[in-house]
């Protein structure tokens, strides 16, 4: 390990021999934590070629279990977001592939720091079972298109160990060595076609558009030389996505999504959508906010039917995606699945049965302007604070607070116009909570013009 130390400290390139050497020994413990990371900083100064980071990805899939999904017919689609706040799209797009024919066979994550988990919020759903056996996870895709579980004690587990040894050496953020952890485990989890949702932006890994789209391609690259047909979406995470943040909040506006019959309606530039906004009641939702976590959906959406080979078309397959949400299908799909882990479907016919924070407060502008910027990792935080979200992995989370967004980057505020709905259970952070929102948030006298939703696209 010392010369392998030395390798890398001078920028010569590994051969795959030494990269399986040095996988494989840190993961049985015969190499010591002291010379992993003296070589992962290494890595992170000199970076790596493009053969060593698949040989590092590989390696790290190749070190546990590994999912067969050879017994599922049709080429099976998977979607990996890299991590935002108030990001429900799987809940949106999956449904809309299985009720499309497409498979969907996902292994999602729980959430950490100010980023929500998929898993987490399904368990919202009074009843919903993430661990179900991989033989009912693959009868459930066959039969119905559809499953989604928690990630298996023995995925990848040379990424876990490393990973946890990154987040304490200030090792974490090198493209290579996120690109490989991120891949190892989708590689492990089977899909034919992968579908990558690069976050940019104030509430992400990457902040600048050059960042992200180099984590993509080197992702894209990964996936392609494994076999696999890859896309990677780059889009915006300069603020939150839709309008709500919190464990069943996030599924309550992922079925209000899914329950829409004027889809058209809510595609149009987000602009001229900010003037009829109804943002003023408990009870009303957002249109820019909507606008804004359809048009993401559906572009996923649209991509990843178009990675399982039903199309070459993106506009064709976006109007396919469209539909599926207007006919209602998409929806019966979710409710479907919902059922089929042992989830209370009643909870899909009306969100209002979903336990929510006993106090609804509205926080309001405190000056007339224009929304410029938001802290996003910083909202996700106030989710975290109220107890919707983990501290550390063992901490437990309060699934009915978080946040309700009236307001989005661009549009007109007036003093005491709702900037958010807060559900809170405990009153004695309340004081933080709002002061550290309405910190999150810059208002201007000039209106800016949001960035683009969908910055690019890698293939
Ligand atoms: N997500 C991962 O799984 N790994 C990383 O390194 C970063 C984000």
């Amino acid at each position: 390990m010392y010369d392998m130390i030395m390798k890398k400290r001078s920028g010569a390139e590994h051969t795959t021999d030494e990269i399986r050497f040095i996988v494989e020994g840190f993961t049985k413990g015969e190499i010591p934590d002291y010379q992993m990371s003296a070589w992962l900083m290494c890595v992170y100064y000199k970076g790596m070629t493009h053969d060593e980071t698949c040989a590092l990805t590989h390696a790290m899939a190749q070190s546990g279990d590994q999912l067969s999904l050879a017994a599922i017919h049709g080429v099976k689609v998977d979607k990996h977001s890299t991590g935002g706040v108030g990001d429900k799209t799987t809940f949106i797009v999956a449904p809309i592939l299985a009720s499309l024919g497409v498979p969907v066979a996902k292994m999602s994550g729980r959430g950490l720091g100010h980023t929500g988990g998929t898993i987490d919020k399904l368990e919202a759903i009074p009843g919903f079972c993430v661990s179900i056996p991989e033989e009912e996870f693959i009868e459930h895709v066959n039969s119905m298109k559809l499953a989604l579980v928690g990630q298996t004690g023995d995925l990848a587990p040379a990424d876990k160990k490393i990973y946890a040894l990154r987040d304490v050496t200030a090792t974490v953020d090198s493209l290579p060595l996120i690109a490989s952890s991120i891949m190892s485990k989708k590689l492990a989890a089977g899909a034919d076609a992968i579908v990558l949702d690069v976050k940019c932006g104030s509430g992400a890994f990457m902040k600048n558009e050059a960042d992200a789209k180099a984590l993509a391609q080197i992702m894209v690259d990964i996936g392609k030389s494994a076999g696999r047909t890859c896309y990677g979406v780059i889009t915006d995470m300069n603020e939150p996505l839709g309008c709500k943040v919190g464990n069943a909040l996030e599924v309550i506006e992922a079925v209000q999504v899914l329950a829409m019959k004027d889809v058209k309606a809510y595609l149009k530039p987000d602009l001229s959508l900010v003037e009829d906004n109804n943002t003023s009641t408990r009870e009303g939702y957002d249109r820019h906010g909507i606008h804004r976590l359809l048009t993401v959906s559906l572009t996923l959406a649209a991509y990843m039917y178009m990675a399982a080979g039903k199309s070459d078309d993106f506009e064709a397959a976006k109007a396919q995606c469209e539909k599926a949400i207007e006919s209602g299908a998409a929806l019966d799909k979710f409710k479907e699945f919902v059922e089929a882990q042992g989830g209370d479907g009643s909870y899909i016919d009306d969100v209002n049965k979903f336990r929510l924070a006993a106090n609804c407060v509205p926080i309001v502008c405190e000056e007339d302007g224009y929304l410029a910027a938001c802290n996003t990792s910083e909202v996700g935080m106030v989710n975290l604070i109220l107890g919707g979200g983990r501290a550390t992995k063992d901490s437990t989370i309060n699934l009915g607070v978080g946040l309700d967004i009236r307001k989005h980057l661009g549009d007109v505020v007036r003093k005491d116009d709702v900037l958010a709905y807060m559900y809170i259970d405990d009153m004695g952070v309340f004081e933080e909570a709002k002061k550290r929102l309405l910190g999150a948030y810059t208002v201007e006298q000039k209106q800016i013009k949001p960035e683009k939703l969908v910055k690019d696209i890698v293939a």
